[in-house]
C-alpha cells in the first residue's frame, strides 16, 4: 500500500510540475504564423489596389509582436521591386457583424490617431518592408481580439489593401513608381495615388510585351497568448509630415483636428545648383494629445528620401529613422529603391517619453536633385501609457518554474517519506487513514 500511495504522490507531483510547465509555456511563447494574401494577377504597366476583406490571421485574444510581408510568386519565390513595385500595403481591423455577407457592415477599429482621415491602419509599409524591423520587445504587444472590446453579435476582421505595380517595360519605371499622371494617361501635372489607382495603366516602352504574373503577398504575424500578468499595451499612433493642424481652443469648444494629406511633391532644385545643397525639407509641429514612453519607433519614406527625424519640445530627439538603399539586383537590394527603414528601440535605461500635450516636430529630407511626385514622410509610434511595473522578463519567468516547483517537490518527498515510515512502524496495510 505504502508503494501505492508512493506512486500516487509521484503521479500528483509530476501533473503539478507538468502543469505549471504548459500554462507558462503558452502564455509567453512567440508563436508565428506565415498566411498568403489572395492571388493578384499582374501584367506589365499594370496597377493592382484592392481591398482583401477577411484575410486569414491569428484567432483569440492575442498580442501581435510583429507584421513583415512581402511579394512573392507563385513558387513562393520573393518578387524584386524592380518587377513590381510595392507601393504599400496596410492592415486594418475591423468589426463586422456576423453572418453578414459582403463588407457593408463593417466598423474599421482605428489605431490610436493622430489624422482624422485615413492613416487608419494598425500595421503598413511599403517597399522597404523586407528589411524594417516591426517587432516589439518584451513585455509590450499591441492587443487584439480582446472579447471584452468586440461587440455583441460582431467578430473581429482583418482587411488587407495591396497597392502594387507592374514596371516591368515601363518607359520610366521610377516614374511608374511615383505615379506620375503623364504616364498613366491623365493629362494634369503632378502625381499621387490619384493617377495611380486601381487597373490603372503606366506607359509602356513601344512594342513590349511580357507575360501575366501571379503574386500574393506573404505576411508573417508572430503573438504571444495575451496575459495582462505578463503583458503591457501599446498603442499605435501614426503621424504625417502633410497635417493641417488646427489648434483646440476650449474657450470656444474647439477640438484639435488634424487633417493629414498623406502624400507630397518635391520640386528640383534646378540644374547647376551645388550637390549638397539640394534637400528639399518639410516639417510640421502640433501638440500631442497623449503621454507616454515610446516603445518602437520608425519613418516611412519613399525613394529619394534622405531621413526623416521625430522632435520633441525644445528640439529633443525623439527618434531618427534612415532609410536603407538597395545596391544589387536581388528581391531585398533592388538598386535605387529604400529596401529598409532604420528604427528606434529606446532602452529602460535610456527612456524616451513623450508628455500630455508636448509640442511635437517632424522633419522630412527628401534629395531634391531630380524632382519627386507622390512621397511620403510618415512617423510610426508605438507608446506604452502605463510604466512597467517590475515584471519578471520572458527570460526570468522560465528561469522562475524550478524556483516555484521546487518547494512543492519537496514536500511530496517529505510526504512520502513520512507515509512510507509511519506505514514501515505500524505494520498496517490499510495505511490510507495515517495521513492527517
Ligand atoms: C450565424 O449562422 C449560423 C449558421 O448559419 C447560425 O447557427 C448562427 O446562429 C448565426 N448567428 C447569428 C448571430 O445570426
Ligand atoms: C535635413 O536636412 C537639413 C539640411 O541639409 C539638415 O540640417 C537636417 O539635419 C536634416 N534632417 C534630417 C532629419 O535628416
Amino acid at each position: 500500500m505504502a508503494a501505492n500511495l508512493a506512486i500516487i504522490m509521484i503521479t500528483i507531483l509530476f501533473l503539478v510540475i507538468h502543469h505549471q510547465t504548459t500554462t507558462m509555456a503558452a502564455t509567453n511563447v512567440v508563436k508565428t504564423e506565415v498566411f498568403r494574401s489572395p492571388e493578384i494577377v499582374m501584367e506589365p504597366g499594370l496597377v493592382s489596389n484592392k481591398n482583401y476583406f477577411k484575410v486569414d490571421f491569428p484567432g483569440g485574444h492575442i498580442g501581435l509582436k510583429s507584421f513583415n510581408a512581402e511579394l512573392v510568386d507563385e513558387r513562393g519565390d520573393p518578387v524584386p521591386l524592380h518587377q513590381v513595385y510595392l507601393h504599400h500595403w496596410v492592415l486594418n481591423r475591423y468589426f463586422a457583424r456576423r453572418n453578414s455577407s459582403g463588407d457593408n457592415d463593417l466598423s474599421i477599429v482605428r489605431n490610436s490617431g493622430i489624422c482624422e482621415n485615413g492613416l487608419s491602419q494598425y500595421f503598413g509599409v511599403g517597399a522597404e518592408t523586407r528589411r524594417t524591423s516591426t517587432y516589439i520587445p518584451h513585455p509590450y504587444a499591441i492587443q487584439v481580439g480582446d472579447p471584452a472590446t468586440i461587440p455583441e453579435g460582431y467578430e473581429e476582421g482583418w482587411v488587407l489593401n495591396v497597392h502594387a505595380i507592374d514596371t516591368r517595360g515601363a518607359d520610366d519605371k521610377m516614374g511608374c513608381t511615383e505615379c506620375r499622371c503623364d504616364l498613366y494617361g491623365f493629362s494634369e501635372a503632378g502625381g499621387g495615388l490619384h493617377c495611380c489607382p486601381d487597373d490603372g495603366r503606366c506607359r509602356l516602352k513601344q512594342g513590349f510585351h511580357g507575360e501575366n504574373k501571379r503574386i500574393y503577398l506573404r505576411y508573417t504575424v508572430k503573438y504571444v497568448e495575451w496575459d495582462s500578468s505578463s503583458i503591457l499595451p501599446v498603442d499605435i499612433y501614426i503621424l504625417d509630415v502633410t497635417d493641417v493642424w488646427t489648434k483646440a481652443d476650449q474657450s470656444k469648444g474647439i477640438r484639435a483636428t488634424h487633417h493629414c494629406k498623406v502624400e507630397y511633391g518635391v520640386e528640383s532644385c534646378g540644374g547647376g545648383v551645388e550637390k549638397d545643397g539640394c534637400v528639399d525639407t518639410e516639417s510640421v509641429s502640433f501638440s500631442f494629445p497623449v503621454g507616454g514612453e515610446v516603445v518602437y519607433g520608425v519613418g516611412h519614406q519613399h525613394a529619394g528620401g534622405v531621413g526623416t527625424t521625430l522632435y520633441g519640445q525644445g528640439g529633443r530627439p525623439i527618434c531618427s529613422s534612415k532609410p536603407i538603399y538597395g545596391e544589387g539586383n536581388e528581391a531585398g537590394n533592388e538598386v535605387g529603391f529604400i529596401v529598409g527603414m532604420s528604427t528606434c528601440y529606446p532602452t529602460p535605461d535610456a527612456p524616451v517619453k513623450i508628455s500630455v500635450g508636448e509640442t511635437l516636430t517632424l522633419v522630412s529630407n527628401y534629395s531634391s536633385l531630380e524632382s519627386h511626385t507622390g512621397v511620403m514622410a510618415l512617423f510610426y509610434l508605438l507608446l506604452a501609457h502605463t510604466d512597467p511595473k517590475p515584471l519578471p522578463t520572458l527570460a526570468s519567468k522560465f528561469t522562475m518554474v524550478p524556483e516555484f516547483v521546487w518547494p512543492v517537490a519537496l514536500l511530496g518527498l517529505v510526504v512520502i517519506v513520512i507515509v512510507v515510515a509511519w506505514n514501515g512502524r505500524n505494520g498496517n496495510s490499510e495505511g490510507y487513514e495515517a495521513i492527517p
